[in-house]
């Protein structure tokens, strides 16, 4: 199963300004393209920050919620639309091949993504870069790491937002 990690950045490299930002800021073509994005995969993956901040899951794709204890959760939705997990990166992609998915989308925030690439996990970055700096904020990533890329594709998604694709070298 191919994982790509799909995130909005500023031009200033950051996510968000802090753990609780509400993202308000990406503009309609970015969100137009996430939820085109996540609806072809079917799947999208988040840490249970990211998930707080949204407060439901999106409609019409399986919702995988990464939490440390999934037990405090209250779910009310089917396994087909959220769940709540403490499985590693590896468990989630084993799971969710066997129930037929061939790409995921990861979609933060940083300790998740995070996770998924000190696990050698994500196949593809794709990020929108939105014409905006916020000069402290949180990154891509939390902690130190490195990725080799390989650019395949750069389109512009409409007058202000800039999207790069990246193959993972692994
Ligand atoms: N610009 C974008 O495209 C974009 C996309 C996504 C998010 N964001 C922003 O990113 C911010 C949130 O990022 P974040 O890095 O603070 O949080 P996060 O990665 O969304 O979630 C982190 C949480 O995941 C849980 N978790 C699950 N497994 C874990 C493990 N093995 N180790 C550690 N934690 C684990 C922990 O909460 P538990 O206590 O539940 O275990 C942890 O606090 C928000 O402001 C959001 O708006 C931006």
């Amino acid at each position: 199963m191919k994982v790509t990690l799909l995130m909005a950045i500023t031009l200033g490299g950051k996510i968000a300004q802090s753990s609780d930002h509400f993202p308000d800021w990406t503009g309609k073509t970015d969100k137009k393209f996430f939820m085109q994005q996540t609806k072809v995969a079917g799947c999208l993956i988040m840490g249970s920050t990211t998930y707080d901040t949204i407060g439901r899951p999106l409609p019409g794709r399986k919702n995988v919620i990464m939490t440390r204890s999934p037990e405090s959760r209250a779910n009310t939705y089917k396994p087909s639309e959220l769940e709540f997990t403490k499985a590693t990166p590896a468990e989630i992609v084993a799971q969710l091949s066997s129930e037929g998915f061939e790409q995921a989308i990861l979609g933060g925030g940083a300790k998740i993504n995070t996770l998924w690439a000190e696990a050698h996990l994500i196949d593809e970055i794709v990020l929108t870069i939105s014409p905006l700096v916020f000069g402290e904020g949180i990154s891509l990533f939390n902690k130190a790491l490195e990725l080799k890329l390989e650019l395949k594709e750069v389109t512009t998604l409409d007058d202000n937002l800039v999207c790069v694709r990246y193959k993972v070298l692994k």
